[in-house]
């Protein structure tokens, strides 16, 4: 069995264009300061029509390829994590393994749980490889995702796109994963869901923050319990970032349960998780890739640092299933960090008035309502409607 396995490599892709939140909080008629404090939010990447899923996943995967120094020849697993998938049946991962030219010889599915996916993809990924499966090759995982909500809806600000694509293998060049170490925590709850053919997601969104600070209770509580878990401290701390808020939210609810104060929890903050949010503030939520985004963040400032340190990683998925895991930064992490140029495609984006974003959404409804079938348009009250269908009451 192989016991150092982990993130050997990130890329990015962003679409090209952005939303400023001061910018869309005056459209909105909110004082720019609930979205830029009370949200902890900066900016939300908006996807054009080109830019789908796929285009995202493949981009960022083609860059890590390019800057990471590995061959898609190298390639036996592909697992794409995505909550807005483009069929029902063929995987993103199909497309990817096409558009990169990965190996025949190479297992691809897609995993879907709504933010969750792409842990679930790390996770098989690093058992796959430590199980002595992979036989020396490496496993592509990549989180590709559009969050979107109805225009002028409390989600609004909390939208994003993007993807991120993870090389994982056996002695990886930024972060080792402790294998088998992970604490879980699952339960059935009704947070946040998309019924088949909406493009929009629906959210009870305070009840979706009680959810995700119950899950983290149980999967740090689960994690806590584990051999020599806590025998080291955690310098750092990533978590899934649906907005900046959530993360100090979580972190002051973690440190509590450490027995920390309300208020020396919310003094670590600033060391221990603030480094991590400064990508998901510029990029907004990108659901499945929105814990690695966080984790590009933080390697991306502070890798030389970190290096031999130990990092703790949260990961939610409204549903819900929740995963605490940890790893350490390899010793080489900021020379590979300086070539992978993390941040870069963030260079290239542009933003746009909020009139061309609300241009952009009125001609996809446009398009959708020209090319899909009646039976596949949305009803009229999706929200309530569902609801009852999904809980079974009239
Ligand atoms: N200046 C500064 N702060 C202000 C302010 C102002 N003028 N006005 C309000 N605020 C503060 C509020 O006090 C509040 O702070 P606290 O959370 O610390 O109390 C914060 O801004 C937000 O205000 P509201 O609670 O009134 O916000 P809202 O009701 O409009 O919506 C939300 C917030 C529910 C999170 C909504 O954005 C939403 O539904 N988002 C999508 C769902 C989501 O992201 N859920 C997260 C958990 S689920 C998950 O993680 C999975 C996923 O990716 C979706």
């Amino acid at each position: 069995n192989v016991s150092d396995v982990g993130i050997d490599a990130i890329a990015l892709s962003v679409p090209r264009g952005y939303v400023d939140l001061a910018e869309l909080a005056e459209a909105r008629g909110v004082p720019p300061s609930k979205y830029l404090h009370g949200l902890g939010t900066r900016q939300m990447a908006i996807a054009a029509p080109d830019e789908d899923p796929v285009t995202l996943a493949v981009n960022a995967a083609r860059r890590l390829f390019e800057r990471s120094g590995a061959s898609p020849a190298e390639i036996g697993l592909c697992i794409v994590g995505t909550e807005t998938a483009v069929d029902h049946s063929k995987p993103v991962a199909a497309f990817v393994h096409g558009l990169l030219g990965l190996p025949s010889a190479c297992r691809m599915f897609e995993a879907k749980h709504a933010c969750f996916g792409g842990t679930a993809g790390l996770l098989s990924a690093v058992d796959w490889i430590a199980s002595g499966s992979a036989r020396g090759r490496a496993a592509l995982v990549v989180c590709t995702d559009i969050a979107r909500y109805p225009l002028r809806s409390a989600g609004e600000p909390t939208q994003g796109a993007g993807a991120v694509a993870l090389l994982v293998r056996e002695k990886p060049r930024l972060l080792s994963l402790e294998v088998g170490q992970t604490g879980t925590f699952a339960r059935d709850v009704h947070d946040f869901w998309r019924p088949l053919h909406h493009k929009e997601a629906l959210v009870d969104g305070h009840y979706s923050v009680q959810c995700y600070l119950d899950a983290l209770e149980g999967a740090y509580d689960a994690w806590r319990r584990l051999d020599g878990a806590t025998d080291e401290p955690l310098v750092r701390t990533c978590y899934h970032v649906p907005y900046g808020k959530m993360a100090r939210k979580a972190h002051r609810h973690r440190r509590m349960l450490d027995g920390a104060t309300e208020q020396a929890a919310d003094a670590s903050f600033g060391v221990e998780v603030e480094p991590s949010l400064d990508l998901p503030s510029r990029i907004g939520n990108v659901y499945t890739g929105s814990l690695y985004l966080a984790l590009a963040s933080l390697l991306n400032t502070q890798a030389r640092e970190l290096a031999g340190r130990r990092i703790g990683l949260f990961s939610y998925g409204s549903g819900c299933c929740a995963e605490f895991f940890a790893g350490r930064t390899a010793p080489e992490a900021a020379a590979l960090v300086d070539r992978l140029d993390i941040d870069g495609p963030l260079r290239d984006s542009r933003q746009m008035t909020v009139a061309d974003y609300e241009r952009l959404r009125a001609e996809d409804a446009a398009a959708d309502r020209r090319t899909a079938p009646e039976s596949a348009r949305p009803r009229g009250k999706a929200n309530e409607c569902d609801r009852a269908v999904y809980l079974g009451v009239d």
